[in-house]
């Protein structure tokens, strides 16, 4: 116990009981809200009270007025337990404001915890979700790279047959021209002997055999023709060029077609496989143009672009949609196909062209140096 307040609240006490009813008990809130203070409680309030009492007790005289002494010492408390009650009643409220906030609390901690639940359920929801489009992603790219590399191999498989098929041309024309050819001719030599011996007078049979020798003779020229197409031996022998020319001039006298060249002479420097590819897809065009484009005239240019060798078709006839052909489904025809593949054999590339009005172009470009495609 606090012995400056105990001797305080003893002066205090005395003074008010000396004062018989004439004191407010101001002296003694005071004394309690010290009390208070100096952290006392109530019973400890009450304990103070008791000694100060037991000490003015001793000096005490209660002979006379004892029934107000009492009441009086029991006034001077009560106002001392004043501060300290309304101390308790304030932290009483606010304990149970308290109280109410941490319930308030509560209830939000459960909202909380609820809605937590739900966005982990959620997250894990969105986790299976990802995980499926991410297993989905592979799955694709795992076709796409299958179908990249059938692709490739197709592709390899392509050329094999191209390169395959060119050297069966080499070889069959080969034969038409030193044995087909040679036959027929000596077939006709025959003939014109058997002619000349024929007796005077047989005049049938000298007609006869000249007609069949008329025959013989448009059989070496269609074989000759044939043999050119399959594989001309001037590409191999003379180049590129006069292969062109030659082919150009049958072509344009067979089917009334103007085609005008002009070449770089340079490109005689390519590879023989790239010489080639160049005359195939050529042909290939200039024949597309007489079978279909009902043009006049054909320009056929090869010239030099940087460190690549350009070959440039280009017909005034008309038109036809390029996309729509090339993409078309059951698409047949191998000509267009082809030409494109026999270019990307050689690390080159193909372009096409073709617009109402101007005709068809086919633009070919093969690099000289060997690329790695
Ligand atoms: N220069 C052109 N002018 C107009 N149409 C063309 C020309 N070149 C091609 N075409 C069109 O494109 C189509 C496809 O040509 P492609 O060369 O692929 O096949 P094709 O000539 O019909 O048959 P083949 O397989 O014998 O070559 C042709 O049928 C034709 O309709
Ligand atoms: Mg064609």
């Amino acid at each position: 116990m606090n012995p400056v307040l105990a001797q305080r609240y003893l002066k205090g006490l005395r003074a008010h009981l000396r004062l018989n009813g004439r004191g407010n008990g101001d002296g003694a809130q005071g004394l309690g809200r010290a009390a208070l203070a100096a952290g006392m409680a109530p019973v400890d309030l009450a304990v103070m009270h008791e000694k100060a009492l037991a000490a003015i007790a001793v000096s005490q005289d209660f002979s006379k007025n004892r029934a107000e002494w009492f009441k009086r010492k029991a006034y001077f408390f009560t106002q001392a337990l004043i501060p300290l009650e309304a101390a308790q009643e304030a932290a009483r409220r606010s304990h149970s404001n308290l109280q109410q906030r941490n319930s308030t609390l509560r209830l939000h901690t459960l909202a909380l915890a609820s809605a937590n639940r739900r966005l982990q359920s959620e997250v894990v929801r969105r986790k299976a979700g990802e995980q499926q489009i991410r297993k989905g992603k592979e799955h694709y790219r795992t076709l796409f790279l299958e179908s990249q590399a059938m692709q490739k191999k197709l592709r390899k498989l392509t050329h094999q047959i191209i390169s395959a098929q060119e050297d069966e041309r080499k070889e069959i024309s080969r034969e038409l021209h030193d044995e087909v050819v040679q036959t027929l001719v000596g077939i006709n030599v025959e003939l014109a002997g058997l002619g000349r011996g024929a007796a005077v007078g047989v005049r049938t049979l000298k007609a006869k055999i000249a007609h069949t020798q008329k025959l013989v003779e448009n059989s070496v020229n269609a074989v000759h023709q044939f043999a050119r197409e399959l594989r001309p031996a001037v590409l191999d022998d003379l180049g590129l060029i006069p292969a062109l020319v030659a082919y150009s001039k049958s072509l344009a006298a067979r089917k009334r077609l103007k085609i005008q060249m002009t070449a770089f002479g340079g490109v005689e420097a390519l590879g023989a496989v790239k010489r080639t590819v160049l005359f195939r897809v050529a042909q290939e065009a200039l024949t597309n143009v007489a079978r279909h484009a009902h043009a006049t005239v054909v320009k056929l240019s090869i010239s030099e672009v940087a460190g690549a060798v350009r070959m440039e078709i280009s017909d005034n006839g008309k038109s036809f949609h390029v996309r729509n052909t090339l993409l078309a489904k059951n698409n047949k025809r191998l000509g267009l196909v082809g030409m494109r593949e026999r270019i990307e054999m050689v690390g080159g590339s193909l372009a096409i062209e073709s617009a109402p009005g101007t005709g068809t172009t086919v633009r070919a470009e093969i690099p000289f140096t060997e690329s790695k495609a």
